[in-house]
């Protein structure tokens, strides 16, 4: 049923009803009432700025308190009853409020206009969401930190181009991982500040002309600065589409590690085993045991990405300040938090609960992996890399011509290719010491893998501080 016009809050210059079909298509109340607990917060702290401008009575003050807290305690037991024409979570509040308090609940609005108030219910919404992904975050990060310190020891192939390139540590392709994520998660905490800033006390766009002590607000609501700007304040979602840029990236991390898993899981490859928690069945093949928590974390990559390239397509080019399109900011919004949340927590689950299989990815390895190794070891005896290169690679050569592994080469077939290789490149022929050659910061080498172990655990120990 459509409200007439007269029962809504902004009815005054209307008299026809709204078409039901616009009422609808109008309305955002089904997913922004979300933010019913920014809303209250937001009001409790708007009506004691109003109160020290004296625009309403303490003992006013104290009513609407009072009744935005009837209200908190409707929503947070699950019975605030949404009516017809309760556009959003605002028009609803305010219209519970009316009922609840009569009278003093018309003076709420003074000076404050739902442009003001949606962008703070927003940012502060999404400042405790981003401390929310954090903490999910974080639990991942640590994950496969320990995960890696504990896995040192495991060998397997490194690729580029997805041919087999050079012997890595098990723990040195997780962490290259958890790096990536330390970085989303630095960029998160940057983005903070940015969206922790206070926009109430803007008005619809020129400001407010009352005595709105707008550092009260700010300290009421606990935000770290204040917009200096009201139509800015008013009309940019900026912050929402860093978000979602943010979601964009931190999933597009997380997909490229699925799809590596999800390799490394095939028969073909048997690296790693997904625990059955986070598999599935097919309904026709009984032998099929699939990877669908790594296809879907894969898959939520494009899903954010399309939020973001839609919402900012939504932006371009629309005029200042606030204009109805940008209601389409909070599904944006909210859909790339749940998503991202979601996400975090499977990765952390799948990465916690599969198993490796040591000895198939050691076997994985084959002895032209070592043939920069080859190169190297002349390198070492003083000939120039490029020429070294070469040398190698004819060496590979032979070996493929006479179908045999590079390490059954025998020293006179090296020797005949040049006369450097000696006795000890056998020694070459070594995954484990291979590895640990790479013993620069930032290598493959026990004692590198080590260190990243340990720079993480100080940079993990640092955020929960
Ligand atoms: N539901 C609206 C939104 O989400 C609130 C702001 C409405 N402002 C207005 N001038 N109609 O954007």
């Amino acid at each position: 049923m459509a409200a007439t016009e007269g029962d809504k809050l902004w009815g005054g210059r209307f008299v026809g009803d709204t078409d039901p079909i616009m009422e609808k298509f109008n309305a955002s109340i089904t997913y922004d009432q979300r933010m019913w607990d920014a809303d209250i917060r937001g009001s409790k702290a708007y009506v004691k700025a109003l109160e020290k401008a004296k625009l309403v009575t303490v003992e006013e003050m104290n009513t609407i308190l009072h009744g935005m807290d009837q209200i908190h305690e409707e929503w947070s037991k699950g019975v605030f009853v949404i009516k017809p024409g309760d556009e959003d979570i605002h028009t609803a509040n305010e219209r519970r409020l009316k009922e609840l308090v009569g009278v003093p609940a018309g003076k709420l609005h003074t000076g404050r206009s739902r442009n003001d108030q949606v962008v703070t219910d927003m940012r502060l919404w999404l400042g405790d969401g981003i401390l929310a992904l954090r903490e999910k975050a974080l639990e991942l990060i640590t994950t496969m930190v320990e995960r890696a310190a504990v896995e040192i020891e495991v060998l397997f192939p490194g690729y580029t181009h997805m041919q087999r390139a050079q012997p890595i540590r098990w723990s040195h392709w997780i962490l290259s991982h958890a790096v990536a994520l330390s970085r989303d998660l630095d960029r998160l905490q940057e983005m903070k500040k940015r969206v922790n800033v206070l926009p109430l006390g803007s008005g619809a766009i020129a400001g407010t002309p009352f005595d709105i002590d707008r550092i009260l607000l700010q300290k009421e609501l606990a935000f770290d600065d204040m917009s200096i700007n009201s139509m800015d304040a008013t009309g940019q979602r900026d912050f929402v589409v860093e978000f979602l840029f943010w979601a964009s990236l931190c999933l597009t991390h997380l997909s490229k590690m699925a799809e590596d898993l999800m390799l490394y899981s095939t028969k073909e490859f048997s690296f790693i085993t997904l625990s059955d928690a986070y598999s599935t069945g097919s309904s026709l093949m009984p032998q099929k045991k699939n990877a669908d928590s790594l296809e879907l974390i894969r898959s939520k990559a494009g899903r954010v990405f399309g939020r973001c390239a839609g919402f900012m397509m939504t932006l371009k080019g629309l005029p200042s300040t606030y204009n109805k399109d940008l209601q389409e900011d909070k599904e944006a919004m909210f859909d790339c938090y749940d998503t991202v949340h979601a996400v975090l927590q499977v990765t952390t689950g799948v990465i916690s609960t599969l198993k490796i299989n040591q000895s198939v990815m050691e076997a994985a390895l084959s002895p032209d992996m070592l043939a920069t190794d080859l190169a190297y070891y002349l390198v070492r005896k003083g000939m120039p890399f490029r020429e070294a290169h070469g040398i190698s690679g004819k060496a590979v050569f032979v070996a493929e011509s006479k179908s045999i592994p590079l390490n059954q080469l025998t020293l006179d077939d090296l020797s005949t290719i040049c006369p450097l290789f000696e006795s000890d490149v056998s020694l070459v022929w070594d995954y484990r010491s291979s590895v640990d050659q790479y013993s620069a910061p930032g290598g493959t080498a026990r004692s590198s893998v080590a260190a990243q172990v340990e720079h993480l655990r100080a940079w993990l120990k640092k955020q929960a501080q």
